[in-house]
Parts: structure tokens; sequence; C-alpha cells
């Protein structure tokens, strides 16, 4: 009997997660003469049953779209609400994945999903994943597919923005997606020729990047383009994250429930906070500077359209080998990039890891070198 793999998607989609699906669909079908299904809106769909056929039919004429044919989620299998309670739901997906004799599941996703994969790897079924998010904040990988499309959107509005900044003599602040790690911020603000990029990994002094953009002034350039990462902080609110950060494991450590709350609260807090520190940025700039500020946010842009050759050849090459990697019976593995060749890592050298800007990294070099204002001197 034909093997039959099941594919699904979680997480925040990215350009790219169709072209993966295809490679891993077509290598599964015709060369290893495989049988494929999809699971609908990621962990979800495999929770509730909700599954195709992936035929050649099915798997044509996706490689340039965006998104992703199977729809996503961040559903957890541990977390997932159903009805009005939220339930572990591992053992029902385990059950499903038996019910349909896979032999192996293939998982799709960023840090989150790496760690819902071998969840369940660890519940007792045959996992393998790959690496995708624009963030390209992934462990263990070179680099994810989702994250070059991503680049040059973000590097072409920032281009887009010198001209209008220029003509009126502004500041623009264009906040750029990552939470948590700053490589498109980084990458975008480098490519763009950004004035200041403020990352996540760098807690920024807005003393130093309004005098940043004091001098530019002085020099005769009265406009300045301000790339921030949505998850950027100010070096006070940084202090602040951290101290609540060493509540929480502490409480958690000694079992405090009743502090665990609290602390879980003020974060929520503090993040609620935080989805507005661009605006907040861009008018603190307006007043130390005097000059006018503009905030152009691009969210959900960043992930949208087409992925670009290098994103749709990325996810060629690693949903190939995820097909050669379970006709060979390799699992609980995440497909990675190490160079020009592909790496099937242990999910368990994956998980609980992200992979940051190094501070010593030659972007961050080559900012500093070509006198871009990174928040704070270091
Ligand atoms: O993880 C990818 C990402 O695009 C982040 O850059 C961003 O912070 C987050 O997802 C946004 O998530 P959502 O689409 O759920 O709002």
């Amino acid at each position: 009997m034909a093997k039959l793999v099941g594919i699904l998607t979680a997480g925040g989609d990215s350009p790219g997660l169709n072209a993966a699906i295809r490679a891993i669909g077509k290598a599964a079908l015709l060369r290893h003469n495989m049988q494929v299904v999809g699971f609908r809106d990621g962990f979800r769909g495999l929770m509730e049953n909700r599954l195709f056929r992936l035929d050649s039919d099915q798997l044509s004429g996706i490689l340039t779209q965006g998104g992703t044919i199977l729809g996503t989620s961040r559903d957890k299998p541990h977390r997932m609400p159903v009805g009005a309670r939220v339930q572990d739901m591992t053992d029902v997906m385990v059950e499903n994945y038996y019910r349909h004799h896979l032999e192996a599941l293939v998982c799709i996703g960023g840090g989150g999903t790496q760690k819902n994969a071998y969840r369940l790897a660890r519940a007792g079924i045959n996992v393998i994943t790959l690496p995708k998010t624009i963030d390209n904040d992934v462990a263990m990988t070179d680099v994810t597919f989702g994250f070059d499309t991503a680049l040059t959107i973000a590097t072409d509005a920032v281009d887009r923005l010198h001209s209008t900044a220029h003509s009126h003599h502004r500041i623009i602040v264009v906040e750029i997606m990552g939470h948590n790690t700053g490589w498109l911020g980084l990458g975008a603000g480098i490519a763009g020729g950004a004035d200041v990029i403020l990352l996540p990994e760098i807690p920024y002094d807005i003393e130093q990047v309004a005098e940043a953009i004091r001098r530019r002034r002085r020099a005769g350039k009265n406009f300045s383009i301000v790339a921030v990462s949505e998850g950027a902080l100010s070096r006070e609110d940084a202090k602040i994250h951290q101290k609540l950060r060493a509540q929480k494991a502490k409480a958690k450590a000694e079992k405090k429930n009743k502090k665990l709350a609290r602390t879980l609260k003020a974060l929520t807090r503090f993040k609620a906070r935080q989805v507005n520190a661009a605006v907040r940025l861009s008018s603190d700039l307006e007043s130390l500077t005097g000059l006018e500020s503009r905030l152009t946010i691009l969210g959900h842009l960043q992930r949208g359209g087409t992925p670009s050759a290098a994103d749709r050849l990325l996810a060629t090459r690693l949903g190939t080998a995820c097909a050669d990697a379970i006709q060979a019976g390799i699992f609980n593995r995440m497909v990675a990039v190490d160079g020009e060749s592909t790496q099937l890592v242990p999910l368990a050298d994956v998980v609980g890891k992200r992979k940051t800007v190094p501070l010593d990294h030659p972007w961050i070099a080559a900012a500093q070198a070509t006198g871009t204002c990174l928040g704070n001197v270091f």
C-alpha cells in the first residue's frame, strides 16, 4: 500500500508556503509513489479531521501563489479553544493520525510550530517540519522561507518613503514586522538606506536617536528615515520587560500562583502598550527634533503576495528533501538550511530556542560602518 503523508501549515502565513506544499507533494507523488493529504487550518484541522486529498491537480499552479491553500491558524495542540473551554487536544490528534494510517505528518511553520510538532512527536507520531517565517528567527537553520520576499517588500517601502520624507523635510518612522527579532528591520533598513534602525536586540536611547537626526539636519539633511522593528524597546521599557520576565520565572519556579497571575497580567498590559510604541516614538522624535514626523506601519503587507524567486527555490529545495526524508524513514527532524546543503536537525535541538540577531553580526557592523544610528552606542 502507498504511504500516506499529511501536511499542515501553522502560525502566521508567509510567502513560499504553497511552493513548499507543492514540492513535498510532487516529490512524494512522483518520486516516491506516496499519497498526500492536506489538513486545513493548522493543528485545528488535524484535531477536527478536516482534510482533503492533494493530487497533481491540487498541486498544480500554486508555486507562485501567496498564502497557503491549506489555510493556517495559531492553535496549539495542548491549548486549543474548543467551545467555551481551552483544552489539551493532543491525544485526539494522535488518534486521528492513526485513524488515517498516516506514515508521517509534515508541519510547516515558525518557532511555535516546531514546538507544537515536537509535542506531537513525543506523543507518538512521525513528524517532520519545515522552517518558514518572515521573521527568519527559527533556530538551527541559516534561513527560513518567506524572509526574502518580506525583505524585498519592506525594502521597497523604505525606498518609496525616502522621496516623500525628502520632499516634506520630515522624519518618517516605518514599522517593520518582527516582535522578537530584528532580521527583517535590519535587513530592510540597511538595504533601503534608513538613517536609524531600531531592533528588539538593541534597546534604544531616544536621546541618541534624536541626536542622530539633529546631526543630519546640521549637515543639511533635513529628513530622516527611522526603520523600527515591531518589538524594539526603549532602554526604559526593556528594563521593565526584563524585570517582569524575571518575576514570572521566579513565581513559576516557586509555584506562587497568585504572584504569577499578577505578573502575567502586568506582562499583558505591557504588551498592549507596546502596540503603540511606534506611535509614541514618532511623536517623541517630533518633539525632540522640531521636525515633523509621520508613521507608516507596513503590517501584513509584508506577508502577502507572490513569493520571490529565492523563496520559491528554498521552499522547493526543503520540500523535496522532506519527501526524501520520509521515504528514508527519518522522522522528528526539521529540514534545515546549512549553506548550500540541507540538514535534518533533531526537533529537540530546535525547540525552545530563537535565532536573534547577534550583536557581532556582519549586518550590524555594516550598518554601523555606514553611519546608521542603531539607537545605542555599544
Ligand atoms: O511571525 C510572523 C509575524 O508576521 C510577526 O512578524 C508578527 O509580529 C506576527 O506574525 C503577527 O501575527 P498575526 O498575523 O497573528 O497578527
